[in-house]
């Protein structure tokens, strides 16, 4: 069956910069399906090629390794423009039409996405509704929603009900590209592949979890957004507990949507709610100084640019292990990384353990940007008698994949296109882990603790956050990748 992939604000950063290119690297790799026609919907007027021509300068850039100008001039045909306003019915009514002419009456699955600002969420979604555009008849229409996805559990319930009211929940998929990067998807692959892992991923060995995305950038122009939203609802709510939820969950039976998911939602329900008392303890958050002089922040603003927060999953495979999520922006470098630390061995039968490091082996896993896992191992120097000392094995995606790791959106799209909703989240999923951030954010507001720390540029986010680790008798993995 041939396939639409219609974007709705379609004149928006995220389209030239993410959509497009991905859609590009598909058709380049001939991983598009057949008869694949790509509409852009926004206010803006193009013409056709208007539209093409800007996507191109932009696609040259934003996929600059693999562009191909005789090929872009290929994928070009199947790209459309209708403009057309949101609130608008007629405008609906009228790109039904247009679809109905470039699918030539034949029957096409369809993909809606909403690129849109969020704010316009629930009047695009009463739009397709109302002009019949979600109906099904014989062929696929799936509804792709952006981030953020709600500000809080109300916001988020709220956004579900409207779009269950025109689509079933299996036609919506909720991005999150996190789950579309490739070293993501490979945690599964290393937890559910190998044989190896699985009797020593619990409680028995391993010690905590750490789990920290770090950026090096700040918030530059996105002041206006970043100073509404903070770390918590940018990178936590989704991304993190999606981290959390793939290294906690257990096995499912086959790699389908509802199974995945079914496994994923278990381990945000056994998440232990956190009493103001506790969020007083277990949370930190900071601001970089100079936030509040970018752009677009309020020169008193209180949000928070880094978090840290130790959550527990009370289950029988984590009961007793933390987990550390950490995330801030101007940080030392850019790098995400699951930091499996395991307990020590129960004796050390060698006189000279090595000095000052923990003897307690470690297994990190590079989420971006030096793909790859390393196990961290202690060897025997050689001719210095029972000396030992820390080494490595290495994975490095780089070393190991010849080219390049592909955009977590290739995937994403790909799926969309494909009907596979495994690497989506679902309702009860997001509204799970707002359950989770809500009592956090309402603390940190409402009674103004833990108190608001200032940190510097270029490190690892206020020192306290070093202090509050050591008072665990734990260490922060703070390394960052090594760029092979
Ligand atoms: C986005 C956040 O969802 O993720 C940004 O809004 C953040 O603030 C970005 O920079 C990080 O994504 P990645 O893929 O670069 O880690």
């Amino acid at each position: 069956m041939a396939s639409t992939f219609v974007i709705f604000g379609a004149s928006g950063d995220l389209t030239s910069r993410k959509l497009i290119p991905s859609l590009y690297e598909l058709f380049r790799k001939k991983k598009l399906p057949e008869k694949t026609c790509i509409v852009g919907f926004s206010r803006t007027e193009f013409s056709h090629d208007a539209w093409r021509d800007a996507l191109a300068e932009t696609t040259a850039k934003f996929a600059s390794e693999t562009f191909d100008r005789d090929i872009w001039q290929e994928f070009a045909k199947l790209i459309y423009y209708h403009p057309g306003d949101i609130s608008n019915a007629e405008d609906f009514r009228n790109l039904s039409t247009f679809l109905e002419e470039i699918e030539s009456g034949k029957q096409a699955a369809r993909v809606y996405y909403l690129s849109t600002a969020p704010r316009f969420y629930e009047q695009a979604v009463q739009a397709l509704g109302a002009s019949g555009l979600a109906r099904e008849q014989g062929a696929p229409r799936r509804l792709v929603v952006e981030k953020p996805f709600g500000t809080d559990l109300e916001t988020a319930k709220r956004l579900n009900e409207v779009l269950h009211q025109v689509f079933e929940e299996r036609q919506v998929y909720r991005i999150d590209h996190y789950l579309g990067k490739e070293t993501v998807q490979n945690l599964l692959v290393l937890r559910f592949a190998n044989a190896i892992f699985e009797p020593i991923w619990n409680r028995t060995y391993i010690d905590h979890v750490q789990i920290t995305v770090a950026e090096e950038v700040k918030v530059g122009r996105r002041g206006d957004y970043y100073d509404t939203s903070g770390i918590l609802r940018d990178m936590f709510q989704n991304h993190l507990l999606q981290l959390v939820m793939i290294t906690a969950m257990e096995a499912p039976l086959r790699f389908e949507a509802d199974a995945v998911r079914n496994e994923k939602v278990k381990v945000l329900d056994a998440i232990r709610p956190l009493s103001r008392e506790q969020i007083a303890h277990q949370t930190l958050r900071g601001q970089y100084e100079g936030y509040r002089d970018e752009p677009g922040v309020d020169a008193n603003s209180q949000t928070s640019t880094f978090a840290v927060v130790r959550l527990c999953v009370d289950n029988w495979r984590w009961q007793g292990v933390p987990f550390y999520l950490r995330s801030g922006k101007a940080m030392s470098c850019r790098t995400t990384q699951i930091v499996i630390q395991f307990r020590e061995p129960p004796h050390m039968m060698f006189r000279q353990p090595t000095c000052g490091t923990p003897g307690a082996n470690r297994l990190v896993i590079q989420v971006q940007p030096a793909e790859g896992i390393q196990l961290h191992f202690q060897t025997k120097v050689p001719d210095e008698g029972m000396q030992l000392r820390w080494t490595d094995l290495d994975f490095s995606y780089h070393r190991e994949f010849s080219g390049t790791v592909p955009q977590a959106y290739e995937r994403l799209l790909h799926d969309t296109l494909s009907g596979d909703a495994s690497l989506f989240a679902r309702a009860d999923e997001v509204e799970l882990s707002w359950g989770i951030i809500d009592p956090i954010l309402r603390t940190w507001r409402e009674i103004d603790v833990p108190k608001l720390l200032v940190y510097p540029p270029g490190e690892w986010g206020p020192s306290e956050s070093t202090t509050w680790m050591h008072q665990q008798q734990r260490e922060w993995f703070d390394a960052c990748p090594v760029l092979h």
